[in-house]
């Protein structure tokens, strides 16, 4: 998703600490963080959000997902917001349950979750972006094949008929 630079802060570098001590036979490998996860949700901003409202709300997130590992982007458009978030599946799963209840949206979906090997926002603990940087539905429209976009256009008209 593409993203512009807002409120860009340097995320922390996590490597694992070994110490070795001589003759202690082959070093095992080293897994650098716990494993990673990751979730996809589309949510519903909440009616009279404003963007100040949202700006704070991505500072605090900033901070609280670099004191937690966490990164990640959050797209708002059109009254919708789409956020991934990734790192190490128990903060990652607690998030969700805040993130769940979170009177400032409704409607919280998750459209995707499951395990990376690398992290896809690994300089970010919260990348921001909305329509006036990037709109989703221009990428989606340029970004289908005409087969992919056919269908699409036919199931959504479909779903307009009651
Ligand atoms: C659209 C949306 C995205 C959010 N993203 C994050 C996030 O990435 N990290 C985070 O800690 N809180 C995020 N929050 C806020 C959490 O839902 C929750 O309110 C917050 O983590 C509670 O922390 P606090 O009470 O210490 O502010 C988000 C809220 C909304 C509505």
């Amino acid at each position: 998703m593409p993203c512009k630079n807002k409120g860009k802060e340097e995320a922390p570098m996590r490597h694992a600490q070994i110490s070795l001590s001589p003759g202690t036979g082959p070093v095992p490998a080293i897994d650098p963080e716990p494993q990673l996860g990751y979730v996809l949700y589309r949510s519903v901003a909440s009616p009279g959000l404003e963007d100040d409202d949202i700006d704070r709300l991505l500072r605090r997130a900033q901070h609280r997902n670099r004191s937690l590992g966490l990164t990640g982007c959050l797209h708002h458009e059109n009254g919708l917001f789409f956020q991934w978030l990734e790192g190490p599946r128990a903060p990652l799963f607690r998030l969700l349950e805040e993130l769940r209840d979170d009177f400032r949206h409704v409607g919280f979906t998750v459209l995707d979750q499951g395990t990376l090997e690398a992290r896809v926002f690994d300089d970010w603990d919260m990348q921001f972006s909305d329509r006036q940087g990037a709109s989703l539905n221009d990428w989606l429209a340029r970004d289908m094949d005409p087969m992919e976009e056919a269908q699409a256009v036919g199931r959504f008209l479909a779903s307009l008929r009651d």
